[in-house]
């Protein structure tokens, strides 16, 4: 068997050239600024930008993720799909309370929203508040 430390400690992270970001001139529009943010990683070529981590919490208390794909996003949140029936379509009834995390490795951010998630139509919606 491999030593993975050994190759975690050949592997390099966040090595950049990224693009400049400049705190001060930050939209105070949120979603504004995850648009704008959303299109640079689209124009820098980043596989599956639209990937993202969705945290729910489950009936114990404990946090839970996995990947799922944006599938929208307007001035009332940002929407994803997910059965009812599945493990986070269960525990988003019981506890609506979420996290969506994006990474974009090739212009090196991340986005973090916490929110409460609802459904509408047949679609959960995650909002920011
Ligand atoms: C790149 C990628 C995209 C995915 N997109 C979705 C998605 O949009 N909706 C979905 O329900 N599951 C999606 N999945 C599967 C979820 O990660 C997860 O395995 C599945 O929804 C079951 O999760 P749960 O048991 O927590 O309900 C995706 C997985 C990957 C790797």
């Amino acid at each position: 068997m491999k030593d993975i430390n050994k190759l975690l400690k050949n592997l390099k992270s966040l090595k950049g050239p990224f693009p400049r970001f400049d705190p001060t001139n930050v939209p105070s529009n949120l979603n504004e600024l995850f648009q704008e943010w959303f299109t640079m990683a689209i124009e820098n070529g980043v596989h599956e930008p639209h990937s993202m981590t969705l945290s729910t919490i489950n009936r114990l208390g404990d946090p839970d993720a996995r990947v799922l794909i944006l599938k929208g996003m307007d001035d009332d949140g940002w929407y994803f799909a997910s059965g009812s029936n599945s493990v986070k379509g269960q525990q988003l009834k019981m506890n609506p309370n979420v996290s969506l995390t994006f990474y974009w490795s090739l212009i090196g951010r991340q986005i973090r929203i916490r929110g409460t998630s609802f459904m509408v139509g047949k679609r959960i919606v995650q909002r920011i508040f």
